[in-house]
């Protein structure tokens, strides 16, 4: 073959060649974490642990393989997302998935963690590191609807307290459960006319404050927040015992229903409004 035959042959071939580009692996992001998985004992526990069931939506935030959202569809019920910056990561969890039988439960997204709207979710899941809870953690508490689980693998999140940990295979999980935004001043009236004031400080789910019944001092016995749920305990002055107030946050309102030690004592249901608006920060 003649030179000049042969280097048309070699153009041919660069023409038809993939570009160097494709035949190279794909440049894998810059990850804030690296692939190390949860060992398949740790996940059961973690899911435990967030009380996951077939109402759940479990978001895994840096989902490596798959596998807890894979378990939390096979084994819990639960629908699962899970998003990784890693495409290798995502093509094998959906690998994974098809695997388990569970494709039409759960979606893998390539996706930074960071950029994930994950406001859906009923329990978040992470195994990340120290530094990335505390990055994500404005935006679980702000953006998570309250009584949404969180559950961590090995990492806290500082001065915010879990609520419950467990420990297994070594390695401890903490959960933590996001509390509704009650600090402020609230008033409610029950059926039998008493009036109730409450002045509530709150930080994470920890709540204390001060109350007034009918313009009087009272003593606040009780403040437990747990999600969406607030329980009160008001002791009139003089009075033996506290009445008790179960509420549930919903839409900027205290709606509830008063327990007492006498049931009636407080007289059915009531409705607490915000004084003012809710402090900042
Ligand atoms: C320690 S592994 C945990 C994997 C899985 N959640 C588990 O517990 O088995 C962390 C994962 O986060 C992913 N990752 C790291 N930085 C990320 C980011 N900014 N956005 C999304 N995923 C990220 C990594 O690719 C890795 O798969």
């Amino acid at each position: 073959m003649s030179i000049a035959k042969s280097a048309g042959w070699c153009s041919l071939l660069l023409l038809l060649a993939p570009p160097i580009a494709a035949q190279q692996p794909a440049t894998v992001p810059d990850l804030d974490v690296p692939f190390v998985p949860t060992n398949q004992e740790v996940v059961r526990e973690m899911l435990r642990l967030g009380r996951v069931g077939p109402n759940d939506l479990v978001y895994d935030l840096g989902c490596g393989d798959g596998r807890i959202v894979i378990t939390a569809a096979k084994e819990f019920g639960a629908r699962g997302v899970g998003v990784d910056l890693n495409p290798e990561r995502v093509a094998e969890a959906k690998d994974n998935a098809k695997r388990a039988g569970v494709e039409d439960k759960v979606e893998f997204r390539q996706q930074d963690l960071f950029e994930t709207d994950f406001s859906a979710a009923t329990v978040v899941t992470m195994y990340l590191l120290p530094s990335v809870n505390m990055r994500l953690r404005p935006r679980l508490l702000s953006e998570l609807k309250p009584g949404t689980r969180v559950v961590s693998h090995a990492f806290d999140m500082e001065d915010w307290q879990p609520d419950q940990t467990a420990t297994v295979d070594g390695t401890t999980v903490y959960l933590w459960t996001i509390p509704a935004q009650v600090a402020g001043e609230w008033r409610w009236q029950t059926g039998e006319g008493r009036r109730y004031q409450v002045n509530l400080q709150q930080a994470f789910q920890q709540v204390s404050g001060e109350a007034l019944v009918d313009g009087r001092p009272a003593e606040l016995t009780e403040a437990k927040l747990e999600g969406d749920r607030l329980r009160l305990a008001i002791k009139p002055e003089g009075a033996a015992e506290p009445v008790v107030f179960a509420a549930r946050y919903q839409d900027g309102k205290l709606v509830g229903v008063a327990e007492g030690i006498r049931p009636d004592a407080a007289g059915g249901t009531w409705v607490a409004e915000r004084a003012g608006s809710p402090p900042q920060g």
